[in-house]
């Protein structure tokens, strides 16, 4: 496995615990932690023995606090555009992108970036302490990690513009009740609550939850018929050997020991 500086890096049988590591900046997401992250999102991706990939924070105080303003507040336009475009495709749409499941736990502030990077995960648990928001209008720029996009996506156009234009910050509960997090738990259980969640996935078929994450995902996406690639990944999931474990450990009333094949 690779070495990080920014990261911690736990395999706990299975589930790949990402820490970002940063605490002293609240874990903003510097170019070399952003780079970090990608290669640790690549190689748990294509690791068979990962079944789920967890995202937190390091500290008690932030997720991640945002982009590092200190590395772009003197950017041009086409620096502004590239560090967007990059960004996006070397982590956020990589994240999204997972055949892995990928949990963001949510155990303190979430802004801009961190916030951007929590709403590319397929899921999101958050600590009762946490806070949430895309401050960016504040600082003159918008959103530019997906977060114009995968907002409206989770809450609704309107909700969405409102926390973008007052660049406010909201509490876990009130993320809970538009559906930005999926979940609210206290503070210290926020590690146990997300590992139980990626035990009861990790039971599952790995190639089909694979599918299913990609048919969810084609479905926002205008450049694909979801319904489509429904019927298409449904049938692919047939020659796999894990649909035959499944099916037989089910008539044969035992346990299915899924091999990701
Ligand atoms: N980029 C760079 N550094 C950041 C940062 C960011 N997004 N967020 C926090 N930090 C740094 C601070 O500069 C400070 O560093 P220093 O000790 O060297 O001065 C350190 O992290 C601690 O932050 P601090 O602001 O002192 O903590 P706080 O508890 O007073 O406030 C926040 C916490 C989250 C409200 C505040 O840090 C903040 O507003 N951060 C920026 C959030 C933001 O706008 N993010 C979107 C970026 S596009």
């Amino acid at each position: 496995m690779s070495h990080y500086h920014n990261l911690l890096i736990d395999d706990q049988d299975g589930i790949c615990l990402i820490t970002i590591n940063r605490p002293e900046k609240l874990n903003a997401l510097n170019k070399d932690t952003i780079q970090e992250l990608s290669r640790a999102i690549e190689e748990a991706d294509s690791a068979v023995s990962v079944r789920v990939i967890v995202i937190t924070g390091s500290g008690n105080k932030a997720f991640i606090a945002g982009a590092d303003i200190s590395e772009f507040a003197h950017f041009s336009q086409e620096q502004g555009q590239a560090l967007a475009t990059q960004g996006q495709a070397d982590l956020f749409d990589r994240v999204a992108n997972c055949s892995t499941p990928v949990i963001a736990a949510i155990n303190g502030y979430a802004l801009g970036g961190g916030l951007e990077l929590a709403m590319a995960a397929h899921m999101r648990i958050a600590s009762d302490d946490a806070k949430m928001g895309l401050p960016e209008v504040s600082l003159g720029v918008i959103p530019g990690y997906g977060g114009t996009q995968r907002l409206p996506e989770l809450v609704g156009k309107g909700r969405a513009l409102e926390l973008i234009c007052s660049a406010g910050m909201i509490e876990a509960q009130h993320a809970c009740a538009i559906g930005l997090v999926n979940s609210v738990v206290p503070a210290d259980e926020l590690l146990p609550t997300t590992m139980k969640l990626a035990q009861k996935i990790k039971r599952n078929a790995p190639i089909a939850i694979a599918h299913a994450i990609a048919s969810v995902s084609a479905g926002s996406d205008p450049k694909k018929d979801g319904y489509a690639h429904e019927k298409m990944a449904f049938g692919a999931c047939f020659a796999t050997a894990d649909f035959k474990e499944g099916t037989s450990a089910f008539l044969e009333k035992r346990k299915a020991n899924f091999k990701g094949a």
